[in-house]
């Protein structure tokens, strides 16, 4: 099927299945549909499996849109929880259209969750309450990280009952978009039907040959402790002087433990100029997500927060690096742990896992060790063409795809077809003016080509133009930090002083977010301490006390200290 009899099914407002090959434009189709839903006013949830992957359409992961977070299962009481969060119900509610793109990497359990938690909010008995859903992605890729010993059957989306409920129609991509050449073509397509040739393997051992310019090369690796390696060796050897960064971690041990391990910054993160990084946090005010890939150029002393690093993204821009706080909280909205640090890792190497979804124009793969079914097909399908590749090590193992995602994989393509026979020359716009008018958006064209405007500045415009008013308005919804910082992909610090902002400039109340009394006070003993020590290190130009040194004597974390620091004149 072609991007455009899919965009065709997709405006019907069925539950659709879009997959096909890696490179297929299956990401691509989903940004043409959410433009569309976007210009008509039709409130659309744009989710992905992963963090990385959901970056590919300015989204956010299901786990976090829907509030399932890491959990199996849900109670009635989670569920009942769950409602009273302002936030969750309001987008719950509002949503008539949810995209989920690399559904491979979702759990059945998780999405079984999501079909729970959409009845429970829409009150509808419906397959997840109603709504349309856009399950995205190709079942040949990566599976679900699971428990360990756990049977990919057990994990894939298609065999849970949420998959069956949502009776999706299938809609195979068949083109090809991101492999322009027809050698590295042809070898995916033999992975895919696993019927691959010796002069397959012969051509793909050859690029072992390959030489690239260093300096846009991305390294494949299996296995996280590869990838350290290599990115430590790869420090090593350029000149300068290491530059470390300590993370700040807060609160209760045994939740930093988990922190630790789910946040990609390393505790201590060690960098020279010259280092290529890549942030492993989004923020949009600042024009950075996560995934994006850059290089240190510099090291800059800030007055508030002592070295920085200056990073250099691929587009040429140039930006400081501040560090980012993530953290547990319970359910009032307290942090219980908290873990701050530059949100940086090295990059010479990366984990396939992490390059699911991304395009490369160069890379060296390593696949003498694969462990999962998918893995090499992920590594090699990344790539434009069989120039950008330079494989270090090879096991056959690595092509072999998973068997029942191939038995799937068959009957979605037969699916497809039917549909495509089906639907081909049929005329759909009835039915598309009246889903868009059951979802409550607008068929007005006057509207529509004003909307198609703004989202087109608002690309150019990099999202930041109205930062400022976007808080506002949330936080007059009622919105708590922690909710406003969800919406918008940004860190509660920066929210935090927008909010500063907008009580200084326009007088905004922002008392409902004031701390209590102790911390207040604590924040102030501390204050007037340094105030009284006089040490140079402790102030900015300006004649005010830093923020780490206030952190340091109060012993709370860095975003109470700004909290705090908004209501001590
Ligand atoms: N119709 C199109 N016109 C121009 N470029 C396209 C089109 N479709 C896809 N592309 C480009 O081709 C590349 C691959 O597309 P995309 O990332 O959407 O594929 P995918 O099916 O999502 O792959 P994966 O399974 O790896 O996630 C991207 O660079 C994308 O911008
Ligand atoms: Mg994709």
């Amino acid at each position: 099927m072609n991007q455009e009899t899919a965009l065709k099914l997709l405006k019907a407002g069925e539950n659709i299945f879009l997959t096909g090959s890696a490179g297929a434009g299956k990401t691509y189709t989903l940004n043409q549909y959410i433009q569309y839903l976007k210009s008509r006013k039709v409130p659309v949830a744009i989710t992905a499996s992963t963090g990385i992957a959901a970056t590919h359409m300015n989204g956010m992961t299901i786990h976090t849109w829907s509030g399932i977070g890491i959990k199996d299962e849900l109670n009635a009481s989670d569920l009942k929880r769950m409602h009273e969060r302002k936030y969750l119900r309001e987008h719950l509610e509002k949503t008539q259209v949810l995209i989920i793109d690399e559904i491979s990497m979702l759990h059945a359990k998780q999405l079984n969750l999501v079909n729970q938690v959409l009845k429970f909010f829409k009150e509808s008995d419906e397959a997840f309450g109603g709504i349309q859903v856009v399950a995205s992605g190709d079942f040949f890729q990566l599976p679900p990280v699971g428990k360990q010993g756990e049977l990919n059957r057990d994990k894939f989306a298609f065999m849970s009952e949420a998959w069956v409920e949502a009776k999706f129609r299938v809609c195979y991509l068949t083109e090809q978009h991101r492999q322009s050449d027809s050698v590295l073509d042809q070898i995916l397509n033999a992975v895919r039907q696993q019927n691959i040739q010796l002069q397959h393997i012969d051509t793909l051992l050859q690029t072992r040959q390959q030489t690239h310019n260093n300096e846009i090369v991305t390294r494949l690796y299996t296995h996280n402790m590869n990838v350290d390696q290599l990115n430590q060796r790869q420090l090593e050897g350029i000149e300068g002087k290491i530059k470390r960064f300590h993370a700040v971690m807060e609160g209760n041990e045994k939740l930093l433990e988990t922190l630790k391990n789910s946040v990609r910054a390393p505790e201590i993160l060690e960098l020279k100029i010259g280092a290529k990084v890549m942030f492993v946090k989004n923020n949009f005010d600042m024009g950075f997500v996560n995934g994006s890939i850059g290089e240190v150029t510099g090291f800059i002393d800030d007055e508030e927060q002592g070295t920085l690093p200056q990073v250099k993204l691929k587009d040429g821009s140039s930006l400081v690096v501040e560090p980012e706080s993530w953290s547990v909280d319970n359910e009032q909205g307290q942090v219980l742990a908290s873990f701050t640090q530059i949100p940086l890792r090295l990059a010479w190497a990366i984990t396939i896992h992490k390059s699911q979804g991304m395009t490369l124009e160069s890379a060296e793969i390593d696949l003498g060790n694969t462990f999962e079914k998918g893995q090499g097909y992920v590594a090699l399908s990344r790539l434009k063409s069989i120039e950008g590749l330079k494989l270090i090590d090879f096991n056959p193992q690595a092509l072999v795809l998973d068997s029942l995602a191939v038995k799937a994989d068959a009957r979605f393509q037969q699916l497809s077809k039917e549909a495509e026979q089906h639907f081909c020359d049929m005329d759909l716009s009835k039915q598309h003016n009246a889903f868009i008018r059951r979802c409550g958006g607008t068929l007005n064209t006057v509207d529509i080509a004003r909307n198609e405007r703004k989202l087109q500045q608002q690309v150019k415009a990099g999202y930041s133009q109205n930062t400022l008013e976007e808080t506002k308005e949330l936080f007059e919804k009622d919105y708590d930090i922690e909710d406003i910082a969800t919406e918008r992909q940004l860190t509660r610090s920066t929210i935090i002083n927008h909010l500063g902002r907008l009580n200084k400039e326009q007088k905004l109340n922002i008392d409902r977010i004031k701390p209590e009394d102790d911390l207040l006070d604590t924040v102030r003993k501390a204050y007037k301490k340094l105030q009284k020590r006089q040490q140079a290190d402790d102030f900015t130009e300006d004649g005010t006390i830093k923020l780490r040194p206030l952190v340091e004597m109060s012993k709370l974390s860095y975003e109470q200290v700004r909290l705090a620091l908004l209501f001590i004149a």
